[in-house]
């Protein structure tokens, strides 16, 4: 049988070619051996309270990104989290088991009291019960998250063990999946951390630029006055670039730039040029993909409720199990 895995996928701001290898590239290929589960997040985004005329066109551009990306929802289960009504109840149900103290001590939730002071509902202090209850409502095995939701994850273990031990036997415990141990972490081009959406914008190549964006801020990528001796080690923003060129170019031509820049002639701005081409062609059809599809309400629609069939298949299974365990189980 195949193994279950669950990711939840932000509904907030566009994606960027950090998401894309980071993530999607990877998603794209566990379709093929897994039984996929992947959501778009929008209750979680409900800790910041967006605007309600946003929510839907983030929820479906955010879906239509992902498919255009290469997400097949013939091939995985595609939904929205809020479509899902067995994940707030289990949120519920998980929510007694989850300590106060334990939730405050959680680096994710110290970040946000200290970044919004005026914020700290009981929605972002229990976010990591509800990201567990996203995992075990199909008693997923393998979730595919970055390092920032490792301590998330443990939690979601303990909380199954918690309820197993109390209730018996009901849920998997989750593990972090590394799919592929070379996934690449993409830096800003400005050279100041990971690609982010809301960082610099500027220095982050997002999957709905036009040709004439992409090409502007590659053009203004840091870069400095070249290597001074052959053979010299790469500054990490410059070894970005060559890295980016790799994903998205031909090999030879990656290969004449690396030997270029090992023999101290390396032109940046030629190689900037080919690169802004070379990513421009990487990036155009999948933007003009998601494009198509977002225009496509219907079709969207459509893929998201067939999505949201599949996975309560699977948690209406789970819940009852859970209900059972707990006694309520009164008709
Ligand atoms: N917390 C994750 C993030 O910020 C998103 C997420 C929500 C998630 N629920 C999940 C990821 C369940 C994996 C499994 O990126």
């Amino acid at each position: 049988m195949k193994e279950t895995v669950v990711s939840g996928i932000r509904s907030t701001g566009y994606l960027h070619l950090g998401n894309y290898f980071g993530a999607i590239h990877n998603y794209v290929k566990m379709q093929e051996d897994y039984n996929c589960y992947f959501f778009v997040a929008d209750y979680h985004s409900l800790t910041t309270h967006p605007d309600p005329k946003d929510l839907k066109a983030n929820v479906f551009r955010v879906a239509a990104e992902n498919i255009a990306s290469g997400l097949n929802p013939d091939k995985v289960a595609l939904y929205a989290q809020s479509d899902i009504p067995e994940i707030p109840e289990l949120y519920l149900m998980l929510n007694m088991l989850a300590y106060k103290g334990e939730l405050e001590k959680v680096p994710t939730f110290k970040d946000k009291v200290r970044l919004s002071p005026d914020n700290v509902n009981a929605g972002l202090l229990t976010y990591p019960v509800l990201m567990t209850a996203d995992i075990l409502i199909h008693n997923a095995s393998k979730v595919p998250v970055g390092k920032d939701q490792e301590q998330h994850l443990e939690m979601a273990r303990n909380f199954a063990q918690r309820f197993n031990s109390r209730y018996g036997e009901v849920f998997t415990e989750p593990h972090v999946f590394r799919f592929d141990e070379n996934t690449v972490k993409i830096m800003s081009l400005d050279g100041n951390g990971k690609m982010s959406k809301s960082e610099n914008i500027n220095a982050t190549i997002f999957l709905s630029d036009e040709d004439e964006v992409i090409r502007k801020k590659i053009m203004k990528a840091k870069t400095d006055s070249g290597p001074t001796e052959p053979n010299m080690e790469m500054p990490d923003y410059i070894k970005n670039l060559f890295q980016l060129m790799q994903l998205v170019s031909e090999q030879d031509v990656h290969q004449t730039f690396l030997d270029n820049y090992n023999n101290c002639n390396v032109r940046y701005g030629d190689f900037k040029k080919q690169l802004a081409e070379d990513m421009s062609n990487f990036v155009k059809p999948i933007r003009e993909h998601a494009a198509e599809l977002q225009k496509d309400e219907d079709a969207l629609r459509k893929i998201l409720k067939e999505g949201a069939e599949k996975a309560r298949e699977s948690a209406s299974k789970t819940i009852a199990a859970a209900r059972k365990a707990i006694g309520i189980n009164y008709y």
